[in-house]
């Protein structure tokens, strides 16, 4: 860190679309960030920065001497993740950025020994650890209170798909979306993934058979305890955003997501439940959620705390958003030895 005051950080965020915004509304609030823009759309980073009284720069900037940036955000697409966390690697500096590391293994194998080798701190953004239901589901469950573990239903739901230009670059909706649901099983329940089949339909913009890709898909994971999940995914889910976790025992069970905003209609007669407006989108569903993982890098920069969730944690999430993807494809039972060892 060069020399100002000791607790100011200066952080560049990378790529000020969708996600970036959130990012930088939620950076241009931790105390002590000095927040400077970037996107290859200079009129876009110009209007965030002036948005929030921060500054913006060109990318080639944030990695040269005296630019005054100590860590970086990168909310690029995925496709440039790999040359971005590179460029961190090689300058030295500490980085959060958002999933997936890399639309592939090799990538993100890349990633993880650059940053081993410059011996860099590393945040990868998978937000649903900073949730206070998925980090309840895993104090009861690490507990034991919910007795033995013997099924799990997750899912993610978008209510309206992406646009295409987000597909094309997106890794499919394996790596995408549900990638998010595979880190937090294994996040809440400590356990690996053995093996997964998965399938998918194409229901609604026929762009994502463009694309390889699908926008309704479901898999089916066996976990190395034996315990069976289901994870379902959309893009086309019109009552709202939904977001679930369903763990079943053989003491109790535990839902993350079951709150007045779930788009969820009881037919029940009587049944009032759930009774607000649903969410919408991730922006909604998650803000609190993306600026205390954000908060929480600042300290991480700050060498107050480690990282709650380091680059290697991004690799088995991918690996199986990859055996998902190739079972989908393949039509066939994927183990995740055959993903690891190649
Ligand atoms: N954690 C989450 O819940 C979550 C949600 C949405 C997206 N994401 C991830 O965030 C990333 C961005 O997604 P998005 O939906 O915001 O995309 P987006 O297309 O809306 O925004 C990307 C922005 O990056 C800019 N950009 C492109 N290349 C750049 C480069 N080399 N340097 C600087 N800027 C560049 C673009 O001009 C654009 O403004 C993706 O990796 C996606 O998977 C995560």
């Amino acid at each position: 860190m060069e020399n100002r005051a000791a607790d100011r950080v200066g952080i560049a965020l990378l790529g000020s679309g969708r996600i970036g915004v959130g990012h930088a509304r939620a950076l241009s609030g931790v105390p002590g960030v000095d927040l400077t823009v970037c996107d290859v759309d200079v009129g876009r980073a110009e209007r965030v920065a002036s948005e929030l009284g921060a500054r913006h720069c060109a990318i080639e900037e944030v990695f040269s001497r005296g630019a005054g940036i100590d860590a970086v955000v990168i909310a690029t697409p995925t496709s440039t993740h790999e040359e971005l966390i590179l460029r961190c690697a090689d300058a030295g500096v500490p980085f959060f950025c958002e999933k997936p590391v890399a639309p592939d293994l090799e990538g993100t194998r890349r990633c993880i020994e650059a940053v081993r080798a410059a011996g860099i701190a590393s945040q990868i953004g998978f937000q649903r650890r900073f949730d206070p239901g998925y980090a309840e589901a895993r104090r009861r469950v690490r507990a034991g209170e919910l007795g033995e573990i013997h099924r799990i239903h997750m899912l993610t739901c978008d209510q309206h798909p992406p646009q295409e230009q987000f597909v094309a670059t997106s890794g499919g909706i394996f790596r995408d979306c549900l990638i998010h649901d595979f880190d937090a099983l294994r996040w809440v329940t400590g356990h690996e993934v053995e093996s997964v089949f998965a399938t998918g339909a194409v229901r609604g913009d026929p762009f994502f058979e463009t694309y390889g890709d699908v926008d309704e898909a479901v898999a089916v994971l066996r976990m190395d305890d034996q315990t069976l999940v289901t994870a379902q995914t959309s893009r086309n889910n019109g009552q709202g955003y939904d977001v679930r976790m369903e763990i079943s025992g053989t003491r109790a069970n535990a839902t993350v997501g079951l709150e007045p905003k779930v788009p969820l209609v009881s037919v029940e007669p009587g049944a009032a439940f759930p009774d607000a407006d649903p969410w919408v989108d991730f922006i909604a569903r998650f803000e609190a959620c993306y600026g205390a993982e954000l908060a929480a890098f600042v300290d991480v920069v700050r060498g107050k705390t480690p990282s709650p969730c380091p680059i290697d944690q991004a690799l088995e999430a991918l690996s199986i958003a990859v055996a998902a993807t190739r079972s989908c494809r393949e039509g066939r039972v994927v183990r995740l030895s055959e993903i690891r060892e190649n």
